[in-house]
């Protein structure tokens, strides 16, 4: 806590005025912010997407995590009784693959009551038409099982510029899926800085190279609501029977018949998670020519997988011994993700001459 209160921009008191370009010089490092639906335990294909950044990235960036909270009224409203488990099954999961409290703003988005605040400015700088034309809205209609988006949902993405910019993050990792979300995001700064004041980075996503990781049924995308999902949580019988019942090359009837390596979803799994790149490249030569069977890459998939996992779970174990401790990190995060967002609202009131009574 003590090198967080020192690191500058935190602390500026109430009565410095300074400029936005001194704000600017202030800041040290750039800013990460990105976050999670609290849906439940994560999967290989939030940690591909985007956990995996946030970890590499967390010494280098001034990095906020935030569980969004709010976002879930949008899809979810006669499930909400899930939620607070789900938040402690996501911040669990980050601190599990490596996400370390003492580096980042753990916060909670519902306590950071300046997001809504936002959102509502926001709001206005959106058509109706360029909303819906926002290609995840389908996605969220269906997860909701609804014809007609509520005027909520529509502004989903437009909510998100909210999260991102209240504390002016300059990167947001994420998965492809977002990627739209985050275009709005920078729409939104761009016309709000020629609007009123130029106030807002125009954040860029972090989209991993390898795209969307695909689910164990072969299909596009892995997905908790799609039933086609490894968690980071699940236990070695589970991601055994999860390996074995993959989707593989359909065309291949015997392991002697040559197989598709490209594509299939058994591969893109050993190349994600495999750390032994040189049983890989055999692997798919064996493949290709006939001279291995499905059975055989996938029980190789499963050890490679357990590998991976093993260090996951260590940590997890730990972390569950220490009970509060989730509490503790999302409430101290909560604290200082306000103090910035406080700050960013009141340039944004006097930009917006929202200051009748001061800003
Ligand atoms: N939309 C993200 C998801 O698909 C969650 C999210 C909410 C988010 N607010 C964010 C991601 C801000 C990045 C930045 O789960």
């Amino acid at each position: 806590m003590t090198s967080r209160a020192t690191s500058g921009f935190a602390t500026r008191s109430e009565s410095d005025t300074s400029s936005d370009n001194e704000t600017e010089t202030k800041r040290t490092r750039k800013r990460i912010l990105t976050g999670d639906r609290p849906t439940g335990k994560l999967h290989l294909g939030q940690y591909v997407g985007t956990l995996q950044n946030r970890v590499r990235l967390q010494d280098d960036y001034e990095t906020f995590l935030l569980v969004a909270d709010y976002h879930m009224l949008t899809s979810r409203l006669t499930k909400l009784e899930e939620i607070e488990q789900n938040i402690r099954d996501d911040v669990i999961d980050n601190l599990a693959v490596g996400v370390d409290p003492e580096k980042v703003t753990y916060f909670l988005q519902s306590r950071v009551p300046e997001i809504p605040e936002l959102h509502l400015y926001f709001s206005m700088l959106v058509s109706v038409p360029r909303a819906m034309r926002v290609p995840t809205l389908k996605d969220h209609m269906r997860d909701a099982n609804v014809r007609e988006p509520s005027y909520g949902m529509l502004g989903y993405p437009i909510l998100q510029a909210a999260d991102i910019l209240i504390v002016k993050g300059d990167l947001v990792p994420v998965g492809k899926d977002n990627e739209s979300h985050v275009e709005v995001a920078r729409e939104i700064a761009r016309r709000f800085n020629e609007l009123f004041r130029p106030i807002f980075p125009e954040p860029q996503s972090l989209i991993p190279e390898i795209g969307l990781l695909p689910g164990i049924d072969g299909r596009e995308k892995m997905g908790k609501s799609l039933g086609n999902a490894i968690n980071l949580s699940d236990a070695t019988a589970t991601v055994e029977k999860k390996v074995m019942s993959m989707y593989t090359d359909p065309k291949r009837i015997r392991p002697t018949d040559p197989g598709t390596v490209e594509g299939n979803p058994v591969f893109t799994y050993h190349d994600t998670f495999n750390s032994d790149k040189a049983e890989v490249a055999e692997l798919k030569e064996r493949y290709r020519k006939g001279g291995v069977g499905d059975v055989e890459v996938k029980r190789r998939l499963f050890v490679a997988l357990e590998r991976f996992l093993e260090p996951i779970r260590a940590r997890r174990a730990e972390i569950e011994r220490k009970p509060g401790i989730v509490d503790e990190i999302l409430e101290a995060g909560t604290a200082r993700a306000r103090v910035e967002a406080i700050q960013t609202l009141h340039e944004v009131r006097e930009a917006m001459r929202l200051d009748y009574f001061g800003a």
